[in-house]
Parts: structure tokens; sequence; C-alpha cells
């Protein structure tokens, strides 16, 4: 009954529409169309085999498709298909081929599904579509020829498992964002990218793209985001990314890019807010003009081979909120050399700063507790720095910080009680140095996850407060000289992991209450002077998997 009204109904509307006669190719198009629409649509929904959001709950007979989830219409007549967004709904299935025949779709949006085969090539019909988003699924296979989509804007294929090359007949005329991310593609870089020139976004990091970056990029006078890391590019620092004045990110971590950075690069670029060139094998220094770009808020320069000094007017950038200078050869041996740290202290927003593993050395100058209060990471230790003198004594002002590693350096004296009053302290790395006196007891009181003092003088007893650490995962002060019992305090912390406390003189019977330690993965208590039975209790550590007891004296009987 129901099929025949609508069969009269289409009469009817033909009779009307045939009365004006110029509009009837028109009409009967729409008719056409329209069903296309709903057969396109259906087809759709039966290629994806799971729907545990019920997405498709409202797609039924009774209901006119343009009023189902995920589907809007143009208003007026003839109705026709212009966006399909069913973000997130738990999809599992093909991309229907049948969506080719939307042919007024503007944007089709399938983020964050289970989709798997491959991205069908009839979406390269779709001559009006301008938004493609098919990121976060498990798209395979080679992406297709989007060239007649010639009212691309946004293409993000991004976060899936797509192999070939990124293509070279990308429709020229709108595409701002190409966002291909985090799958298998190969090939280099296609120089007609250069061709695009409204583009603003290119994102390729996370995949195996190898070759130069081409000169023809110097054409994109709109860019303002290039994403390239963790691929295979060769080469010297790309002179076109100087042409790219409009650029505000900049990302080719881990890379294999080589040679110096051109000195320039930061005048050419004044916008410029995030420069992230960790992982490649850049030398020389790092150009003074750094910091002619004041937005800059994140810097990565970590893991290159960069040699000299940090520049003085580092301070300049105001807006520095990430300073990672880590492995490379960067020196600071005398006043003169240290002046930059002065000049951080401007950097009011700074938050995480990392020399570690570079050329420091001598005292910490005390401008280091002038460094912003919003400093949560603080990294200055390893490899060839040199730090000596006492702890320093600046650290007291940073009431944020979270991180705090000087490990594998020279710094003597003791360890100052007040480290315990940095409340938001989660992890503190001491080890590998010359410290003395006692561990301050008053440690307990921070929120420690990570407790690193191994490898230095300290001696003393270890603090029975330290049952009172409530986040403790790892506690090693291995090779000190501590002295006195295993306190059976540290056995009650809830959350402790890894307990190593060898190479020191700790002596006595170890506490029977160790079998509480559930957690504890593993204990390390080799070469100290402990002795009696080794308790029966230790059977109880349940997650026990590495235990260290040699090189004591415990009874032979319990051995
Ligand atoms: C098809 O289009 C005609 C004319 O615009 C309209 O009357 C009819 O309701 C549409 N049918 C469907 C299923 O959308
Ligand atoms: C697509 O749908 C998601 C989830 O409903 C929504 O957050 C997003 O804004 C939509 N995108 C567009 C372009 O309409
Ligand atoms: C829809 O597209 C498919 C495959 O792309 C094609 O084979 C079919 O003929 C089209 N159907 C209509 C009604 O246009
Ligand atoms: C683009 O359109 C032209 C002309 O209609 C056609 O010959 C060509 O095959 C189309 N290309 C793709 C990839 O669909
Ligand atoms: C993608 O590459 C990774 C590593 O090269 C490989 O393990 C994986 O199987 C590849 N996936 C596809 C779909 O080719
Ligand atoms: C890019 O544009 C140049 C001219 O500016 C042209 O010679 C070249 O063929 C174009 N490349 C592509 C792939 O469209
Ligand atoms: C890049 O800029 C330089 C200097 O402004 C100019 O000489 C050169 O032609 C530009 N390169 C391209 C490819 O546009
Ligand atoms: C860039 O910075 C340097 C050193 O701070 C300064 O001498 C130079 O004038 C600056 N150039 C521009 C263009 O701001
Ligand atoms: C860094 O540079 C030094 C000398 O300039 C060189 O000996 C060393 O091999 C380089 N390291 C790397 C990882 O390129
Ligand atoms: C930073 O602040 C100090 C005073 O605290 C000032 O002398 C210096 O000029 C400022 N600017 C830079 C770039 O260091
Ligand atoms: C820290 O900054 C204050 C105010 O800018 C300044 O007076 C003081 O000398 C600085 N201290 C150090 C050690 O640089
Ligand atoms: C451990 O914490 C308790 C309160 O939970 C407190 O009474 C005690 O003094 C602390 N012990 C040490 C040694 O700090």
């Amino acid at each position: 009954m129901a099929a025949k009204v609508s069969t009269i109904g289409q009469l009817l509307l033909l009779v009307l529409v045939a009365l004006s006669a110029h509009v009837v190719d028109y009409s009967s198009s729409s008719l056409h169309g329209n069903e296309t629409d709903r057969s396109s649509l259906l087809g759709f929904k039966d290629a994806t085999s799971l729907e545990p959001h019920q997405a498709f709950m409202s797609w039924k007979d009774s209901t006119h498709f343009c009023n189902w989830e995920g589907v809007l219409c143009r208003m007026k007549a003839p109705r026709r298909v212009t966006s399909l967004n069913l973000t997130s709904q738990g999809l599992v299935g093909h991309i229907s081929p049948l969506l080719g025949n939307l042919t007024f779709l503007q944007s089709l949006i399938l983020t964050d599904n289970t989709l798997t085969g491959e991205i069908p090539p009839s979406l390269g019909h779709l001559r009006r579509l301008q938004t493609l988003r098919l990121n976060n699924n498990m798209l395979q296979g080679r992406l297709p020829s989007f060239a007649n989509c010639s009212n691309l804007r946004v293409l993000d294929v991004s976060v899936n498992n797509l192999v070939g090359r990124i293509p070279v007949d990308l429709p020229t005329r709108h595409l701002q964002v190409l966002q291909v991310s985090a799958n298998n593609l190969t090939g280099t870089i296609p120089t007609s990218l250069g061709n695009i020139t409204k583009l603003t976004t290119i994102s390729f990091s996370f995949n195996h793209i190898t070759g130069y970056i081409p000169n023809e990029l110097a054409h994109l006078s709109n860019l303002q985001y290039m994403y390239a890391s963790v691929n295979q590019l060769v080469g010297r620092f790309p002179q076109a990314i100087l042409n790219l004045s409009t650029l505000v990110g900049l990302d080719i971590v881990l890379n294999g890019l080589s040679g110096e950075v051109p000195p320039n690069l930061c005048t050419s670029l004044p916008n410029l807010q995030i420069l992230v060139l960790g992982g490649n094998f850049f030398r020389g220094h790092i150009p003074s003009s750094f910091t002619n770009a004041s937005s800059l808020n994140d810097i990565d320069l970590s893991g290159n081979n960069f040699t000299g000094l940090v520049p003085a007017t580092i301070g300049k950038l105001t807006k520095l909120s990430w300073l990672n200078l880590e492995r490379n050869q960067l020196q600071a041996q005398n006043k003169q050399e240290w002046v930059f740290l002065d000049s951080l202290g401007n950097c009011t927003e700074l938050q995480m700063f990392s020399m570690s593993w570079n050329r420091l050395s001598g005292d910490v100058p005390s401008s280091l507790g002038n460094l912003s209060s919003q400093l949560q990471r603080l990294y200055m230790g390893m490899a060839q720095n040199q730090l000596s003198g006492d702890f320093p004594s600046g650290i007291a002002n940073l009431r944020n910080l979270i991180v705090v590693s000087l490990g594998g350096n020279h710094f003597t004296g003791v360890v100052p009680g007040w480290i315990g009053t940095l409340k938001t302290l989660q992890q503190i790395g001491l080890h590998t140095n010359s410290f003395t006196g006692v561990i301050p007891s008053s440690l307990s009181k921070s929120r420690l996850g990570g407790l690193y003092m191994f490898s230095n003088q300290l001696t003393g007893h270890i603090p029975p407060s330290f049952g009172n650490f409530s986040m403790l995962q790892y506690l090693g002060i291995f090779n000190n000289h501590l002295h006195g019992g295993v306190p059976m305090e540290i056995f009650r912390i809830p959350t402790i992991f890894q307990i190593v406390l060898s190479f020191n003189n700790l002596d006595g019977k170890l506490p029977s209450n160790i079998g509480n330690a559930k957690q504890l993965v593993n204990l390390v208590l080799s070469s100290n002077k402990l002795s009696g039975d080794i308790p029966s209790t230790l059977g109880n550590c349940e997650s026990l998997e590495d235990v260290e007891l040699d090189s004591n004296i415990f009874s032979l009987s319990t051995l």
C-alpha cells in the first residue's frame, strides 16, 4: 500500500513538472538521484558488519535517509546527501564502493572506526568532495587517485595501514590539509606537492618515506605545519624551508638529515612556534637567529651533534615552554658560557629543560633558581656532563618540579633535607655522583615514584620513614656506604616494585614482613653483610621474579 502511494505521488509530481517543460530533466534526474543516494547508503551499511554503538538504529525504511544519523542533505530539492559523518561509531567492515555514487557528497568522515580493506577508487569520482577523513582505521592498500576531486580541501587518512606512495596527482586547486601520517607509505616526497599552493598542513610522520625534501616545496607560500618525523629523509637541511615564511610548526624528528642548520633559519621563519629537529645528524652551532622567532614555544634539538654554546639571548623567547637540547655536544664550562642560564630565567613559561648528555661542567650557577616557577622537568645529567660542587641550591625555588635528573656528574656534599619539601617531585636522579652524608629522611614526604641515588658515597642508615612513601616504585641506593639493617618499613610501601640495595655495608637480619610486599618484582641485596635466616615469608611475595642475595653471610642452612 505504501509503495503504491509513493508511486502515485511520483507520477503526480512528474505530471506537475511536465507542465513546465524546461525543468523536466532537472526533476527526473533528482528522482533517480535520491534513490541512488538511498541505495548507496544502504550499501554502505551492508558492508559494515558490526555496529556496537548502534549508529544505524535510525537507518530504517520508515525514516527518510536525510534524517538518518550521521547523514546531512542539502535543504533545497532535490534532497541529496552532502555529508556522511560516522565518527567513533565502532564500525567494522569495508567502505562500500557505492559511496562513490553519492554525487553531491561534500564531506565524508569515518574517523576512528575499525574499517578494513581498501579505500574504494570510486571515492575519486566525488567531484564535489571537500573533506575526506578516514583517519584512525585499519585501511589497507594504496591511496586511490583523487585527481578529479578538484574541490578537495581536507584529505586525512592518517593512522591506517596504507602502503604505496604519496600520490603524485593530488588535486591542486583547493587542497589545504594533507594528512597521511602513521601508515606504511614508502617512496619519496612528490615534487608535485609544490603545486598545491593552498596547502597549510602537510603531515606524513611515521611512514617510510625516503629521499630528499624537494625544493619545490618552497612554493607552498601558505604552509603552516610540516610534520615529517620518523621517516628516512636524508640530505642537508632543506633550503626550501627557508622560503616558507608562514611556517608555524616544523617537525622532522628522527630522520637522517645532516649538515648544519642554516644560520638564518629563524629570521626566515619568524612565525615559528614549534621547531623539532631531534634525532638527526645535524652539527655545528645552534644559530643565534633562533632567538628571533619570538613565538617559539617548543624547541627540540636533541640527539644531534650540535656544538658550541646555547645562545645567550635565549631569554628573548618568552613563550618558550619546552627546551630539549639533550644528547649533543653543547658546552658550558665557565661563567661566560653559562650566561644563557641567567637569560633563560626570562622564559617564564618554561616547563621542560634538558641538557642531559652534553658537555656541562663546573658549578651550576645559582641563577638556576631564577628559572620559571612553572618548570616541571629538569635534566642535566649523564655522559660528558661533569657538573661539580654542592647540590644546586637554586632547585629549592622550583616548587613545581616533577623530575630532577642530575645523575652521572661530579656533585659532592650532602643531599639537602629541603628536597622533601618539593611536594610535586615524582622522580629524582642523583645517582653516579659523589654525594656524601646521610639520605634525608624528609624525602618520604614527597610523592616520589623513583628514587635513584645509587653509586654515591652515602653513609648512615636507610631511613625507616621511607615506609611512608605512598607511590614509590623504584628504590635504587646500591653502591654506597650505607650500614645498619634493611628497615622493615620499606616492605610496607604499597607500590614498591624494585628494591636494589646491593654493594653497601648493610647488616643484621632480613625483616620477616618482607612477604607483605606483594608488588615486589625485583629484590637485590647482594654484596652486603646480611646474616641470619632468609625469612620463609619471602615465598609470599607473589610477584617476585628476581632475587639476588649472594655475597652476604646468611645462615648456610637457608641458602
Ligand atoms: C525524491 O525527490 C522528490 C523530489 O524532490 C521528493 O518528492 C521525494 O520525496 C524524494 N524521495 C526520497 C526517497 O527522498
Ligand atoms: C562528526 O561527528 C562527530 C561526532 O558526532 C563530531 O564531533 C564532529 O564535529 C562531526 N564533524 C563534522 C565536520 O561535522
Ligand atoms: C554505483 O557505483 C557502483 C560501483 O562504483 C557501480 O557499479 C554502480 O553502477 C553504481 N550504481 C548506480 C545506481 O549508479
Ligand atoms: C578523471 O576524469 C576524467 C574525465 O572524466 C577521466 O578520464 C579519468 O579517468 C578520471 N580519473 C579518475 C582517477 O577517476
Ligand atoms: C607496516 O610496516 C611494519 C614495519 O615495517 C610491518 O611490521 C607491518 O607489517 C606493515 N604493515 C603493512 C600493512 O604492510
Ligand atoms: C607542477 O607545476 C609545474 C609548473 O609550475 C608543471 O610543470 C608540473 O607539471 C606540475 N606538476 C604536476 C604534477 O602537476
Ligand atoms: C626561495 O627564496 C629565495 C630568496 O628569497 C629565492 O631566491 C628563491 O627563488 C626561492 N625559491 C623558490 C623555489 O621559490
Ligand atoms: C636576530 O637576532 C640577532 C641576535 O639576537 C640580532 O642581532 C638581529 O638583529 C636579529 N635580527 C632580526 C631580523 O631581528
Ligand atoms: C659528532 O661530531 C664529532 C666531531 O665533530 C664526531 O667525531 C662524531 O662522530 C659526531 N657524532 C655523530 C653521532 O655524528
Ligand atoms: C633577561 O632578564 C635580565 C634581567 O633579569 C635582563 O638583564 C636581560 O636583558 C633579559 N633578556 C635576555 C634576552 O636575557
Ligand atoms: C634572580 O633574578 C632576580 C630578579 O631578576 C635578580 O635580582 C637576581 O640577581 C637573580 N639571581 C640570580 C642568582 O641570578
Ligand atoms: C610517617 O608518617 C606518619 C604519619 O603517617 C608520621 O606519624 C610519622 O612521623 C612518619 N614517620 C617519619 C619517620 O617521618
